[in-house]
């Protein structure tokens, strides 16, 4: 991305993700109790190790009201990571993220372009725990629980990350603009592509199909999602 194009998009250059310096003496069990303790790069070696913390965490408040952390689903290995805002009642009671109307279509959606989240997508959330009466996420919760989202981008790997929503494309590519301004364009950060589009739940209240609706656009958005996957598997025919 060239010097206008940053400017045009109002990009924080502070959110590029950077391994926070850990003291020698540092203690991992230390993490879910406070924001101020860092989550160091290279933290977990799994997800269940990290879910354990998720679900005894109180980096934050959400932490107070959690039934369960919602982690993520799908293949830990995929290509392709979808990150939405939070979880919802749904999600709370299950731990899994997008499982009620709004995963439903998420999933309607990735089927249209034959993508399954058993083998091509891993879902996750920028937070791990219900936000009360399902609000946005506020900075400070996300930048919390931040840490941990960016464990999950490292252990997945995924090639393209798909960015539900505002809260998602704030928090991971510090662009600041409205959804409906960048929705569609290509990202590049430390050598993966981020791709901003609605949420799902947004569809959900815009149910028109006509061209140029919501609907429409996220067709025309997972196309091309698809075609870049597409793209990059032929380049280096890897299994993910
Ligand atoms: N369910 C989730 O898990 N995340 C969202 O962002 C919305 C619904």
């Amino acid at each position: 991305m060239n010097e206008e194009q940053f400017s045009l998009f109002d990009l924080a250059p502070s959110t590029e993700p950077v391994a926070p310096k850990v003291p020698k003496d540092f203690d991992p069990s230390l993490i879910p109790t406070s924001a101020k303790i860092p989550i160091p790069i290279g933290t977990y070696e799994s997800m269940e190790q990290m879910s354990q913390h998720c679900n005894q965490c109180h980096r934050c408040d959400l932490g107070a009201n959690r039934t369960h952390a919602v982690v993520g689903r799908g293949n830990p290995k995929a290509p392709i990571m979808v990150v939405g805002e939070g979880p919802g009642q749904n999600e709370d009671e299950t731990g899994l993220p997008f499982v009620g109307k709004s995963g439903q279509l998420l999933e309607k959606i990735l089927a249209a372009v034959k993508l399954t989240i058993e083998e091509d997508v891993f879902i996750c959330n920028v937070v791990k725990c219900r936000p009360p009466e399902n609000r946005t996420p506020a900075t400070d919760e996300a930048e919390a629980c931040k840490g941990y989202l960016l464990e999950q981008i490292r252990m997945v790997d995924p090639k393209i990350i798909l960015l539900t929503g505002a809260t998602a494309m704030k928090t991971l590519v510090g662009i600041k603009q409205g959804i409906t301004k960048v929705r569609g364009q290509w990202v590049e950060r430390d050598d993966r592509l981020y791709m901003p589009i609605f949420h799902p739940a947004y569809l959900l209240r815009n149910q028109s199909r006509d061209q140029g609706s919501p609907k429409w656009l996220m067709w025309q958005d997972i196309q091309a999602v698809r075609d870049k996957l597409d793209e990059i598997r032929a380049k280096s025919p890897d299994p993910s």
